[in-house]
């Protein structure tokens, strides 16, 4: 052993077992320094004749859970992965993985290395690579279909999506189950056990199972892989291994994995693997801050927002009162909510027992008094100051002293909410995004007065119950509505310009958006926050609600809808749209999807850069954070702000100028530098 051993990596003996532990915390990746030690410490076994049989394991709350990805796209440093994997598959003596917590990535790569796996009830494996972008690059896509066939291999690699130890077990991955509590001792029983035996290298044995798989899996994911490299290159690599010799296929890997390394999807993907566990850190407050207690929750409003909201909060137990004003709103509210339960319960998401004991966490009432007890409030009423206000002022006279008043308002001045109350430090915003039980983005408004403890109790809270939580600063729209204002303005002017929905739409699709800004707007209402006036038509969305095309509710919008809520461009738009252009005296003119990308996604980066030197963002990636789960923004693409440093800074801040903006100042910086954000 060499003095320069590191310590993340060492060796104990028991009997003729000799037990390499690997300790890296937090998730024992695969640090250089790790690598460097499991080549170490197989040596010293594979050397020391009094060692018979071998055990990895790992201290700590888990497995080894991959390659440590911080290092990637940094010069290489220490042994190459796949040498020291090479070593221990080609080990004398058998070896044996102990898996507890997560053996993923290039961890399950090192198990299926080890001639044998043993796993605690409670572990999981899987090869995620797939959501960063990748494949399992270390002979993962290789060595699974000889160990769990071609089925579960094209499966777990394209999908990333990790096994329990069970279905581990059922399918051949894991050997034998241990002992949740006596993991160490059954591998190394089992490990002496297997002395007779001996090795059993997965390069020597054959791949089985069916290839028909890959087809049916590209046919059913589809419309989910839309724009996506990395599943369709795991599944051509676990194909690879079905017609070719274990080192060609090894080397078909190989140069599948760097083309996906070195491209930008997986840059992107990496980003945000990072930026989603960025966004929970709060600058300038102490990780270990003391946190409000929240129990029992209180929503104001049973509409589909208030209704959503609630469902959060029911499937992790909280308790829930729920406050309408008419009796008849309550009853729909609560409706709609068995409704989706059922629905959910029907597709064996949940057992009918348990939508049963989640609705029986509700509390309804008519009166805000019924929230005298509540730790955390939620307002989602209508978007209106006076009302808010009205509320805020009220809840101050109802709540219990320390619980966190918070308001849904998309768009809102938290400061005039807070002030509405005496104790504003107890206010802040918790801005849902639609549906509120699906979407995985919380905007946490934080007001000029709100309370530390406060911002970082609805923090945690947002992540107890599932949310990606982002802290925007009170701004008109905070990040994501604020972003989507310039993008829908000038998606507007492209049509009088010359440009149909329909193109502008395509160009977003294309782009890998779920939808353009006229499905959106469709989908979410032509008429919300329209002036309600039928005479005063100033713009086509005017002429549109006037004309009572208020979206896919009404079918009709800027498309026609069928019954089914097909769209199909519409001809009476059209004739708006000339009306509208003739009254301007504006030519039509052809409109390239250039264009459209320039003038509709270039200014949601100008804006994002002024949301940025204002500080109502924390942080570029948390811009990012907020388009990829608000509104589904393709992770492939990093998010708004990582994608102009994709596209070039220089390029966006000279095509906006052509246009005629502004050019925030941080983004002609970051242009001059030719830097990302
Ligand atoms: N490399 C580097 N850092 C990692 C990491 C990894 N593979 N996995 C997790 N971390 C870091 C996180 O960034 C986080 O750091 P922070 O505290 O500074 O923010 C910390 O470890 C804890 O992570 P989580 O907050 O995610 O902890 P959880 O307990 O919620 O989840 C986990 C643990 C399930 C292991 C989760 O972190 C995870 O899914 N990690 C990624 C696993 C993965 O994708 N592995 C494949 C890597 S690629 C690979 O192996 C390539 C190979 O085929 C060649």
């Amino acid at each position: 052993m060499s003095e320069d051993t590191p310590v993340s990596v060492t060796m104990q003996k028991d009997g003729d077992v000799a037990v390499i532990i690997v300790n890296n915390p937090p998730v024992n990746a695969l640090s250089w320094h790790v690598r460097q030690g499991l080549a170490d410490h197989f040596a010293a076994a594979l050397a020391d004749d009094g060692v018979k049989a071998i055990v990895l394991r790992c201290d700590g709350t888990t497995f080894i859970a991959g390659a440590d990805i911080s290092e990637f796209g940094k010069a290489p440093r220490g042994p190459d992965f796949n040498a020291v994997l090479n070593t221990i598959e080609a080990a004398s003596k058998p070896v044996v993985a102990a898996i507890h917590g997560t053996a993923l990535g290039g961890g399950l790569e090192t198990a299926l290395v080890c001639h044998y796996r043993v796993a605690v009830p409670s572990a999981k494996l899987g090869v995620p690579e797939v959501k960063l972008g990748l494949l399992p690059g270390a002979g993962g896509t290789q060595r699974l279909p000889r160990v769990v066939g071609v089925e579960a291999a094209a499966t777990m690699t394209s999908l990333g999506e990790p096994l329990p130890a069970a279905k581990a077990k059922e399918l051949g991955l894991v050997d034998a189950l241990a002992g949740e509590d006596s993991l160490a001792a059954d591998a190394i029983a089992f490990a002496r056990a297997k002395i007779a035996d001996g090795p059993r290298p997965t390069r020597e044995r054959a791949v089985f199972g069916d290839v028909a798989v890959i087809e049916q899996l590209k046919t059913a994911n589809a419309k989910r892989w839309r724009g996506f490299e990395a599943p369709y290159a795991n599944l051509a690599c676990v194909e690879a291994a079905t017609r070719l010799p274990f080192e060609e296929g090894l080397a078909f890997e190989r140069q599948e994995f760097m083309k996906l390394m070195m491209g930008s999807q997986s840059a992107a993907q990496r980003h945000i693997f990072f930026a989603e566990r960025q966004a929970a850190k709060i600058d300038g407050l102490p990780k270990d801050i003391k946190l409000r207690d929240v129990k029992h929750v209180g929503i104001i409003g049973a509409g589909t927002m208030g209704g959503g909201i609630m469902m959060n909060f029911l499937q992790k137990g909280f308790r829930c009162t729920i406050v309408e004003t008419q009796q008849d709103a309550l009853d729909r509210g609560l409706g709609v909510v068995r409704k989706n339960y059922d629905a959910s319960a029907a597709k064996g998401r949940f057992k009918p027992e348990q939508v049963d004991a989640m609705m029986g966490l509700i509390t309804p009432s008519l009166s805000l008094d019924a929230l005298a007890d509540c730790d955390l409030i939620i307002e989602a009423v209508y978007e209106d100051m006076a009302v808010k206000k009205q509320i805020f002022g009220k809840l101050d006279q109802i709540a219990k002293p320390g619980a966190i008043l918070a308001s849904n308002t998309s768009y809102l001045d938290v400061n005039e909410i807070a002030a509405s109350t005496s104790r504003p430090g107890d206010v802040l915003g918790m801005h849902f995004f639609s549906p509120a039980n699906v979407m995985k983005l919380l905007e946490v408004v934080r007001g000029d007065k709100t309370a530390d403890d406060v911002l970082a109790t609805a923090m945690a809270i947002g992540k107890k119950i599932g949310k990606v939580a982002v802290v925007a600063g009170v701004c008109h729209g905070f990040i994501g509505n604020r972003m989507l204002a310039p993008r829908q303005i000038e998606a507007q002017k492209l049509l009088l310009e010359g440009a149909t929905p329909q193109q502008v739409d395509k160009v977003h699709t294309d782009f890998g958006m779920p939808m353009g800004p006229f499905q959106m707007s469709d989908l979410a209402g032509v008429d919300i926050g329209w002036h309600r006036d039928p005479n005063r038509i100033e713009s086509i969305r005017d002429a549109l609600c006037a004309e009572g095309r208020w979206g896919q509710k009404k079918q009709a919008g800027f498309y026609d809808y069928d019954e089914k809520r097909t769209p199909t461009p519409s001809a009476r738009v059209e004739e708006i749209i000339a009306e509208f252009r003739k009254k301007a005296g504006i030519e039509k003119r052809e409109i390239t999807d250039q264009e459209i990308i320039e003038r509709t996604l270039y200014p949601m980066v100008n804006e994002g850069a002024l949301i940025l030197a204002e500080g109502k963002a924390q942080r570029a990636s948390d811009i990012d954070v907020v388009w990829i789960y608000g509104y589904g923004w393709p992770i492939y693409r990093g998010g708004p702000m990582f994608w102009a440093g994709i596209e070039g800074t220089d390029k966006i801040a000279a095509a906006l100028e052509s246009h005629g903006f502004e050019v925030a100042p941080l983004l002609k910086e970051k242009a001059a530098a030719k830097a990302g954000f």
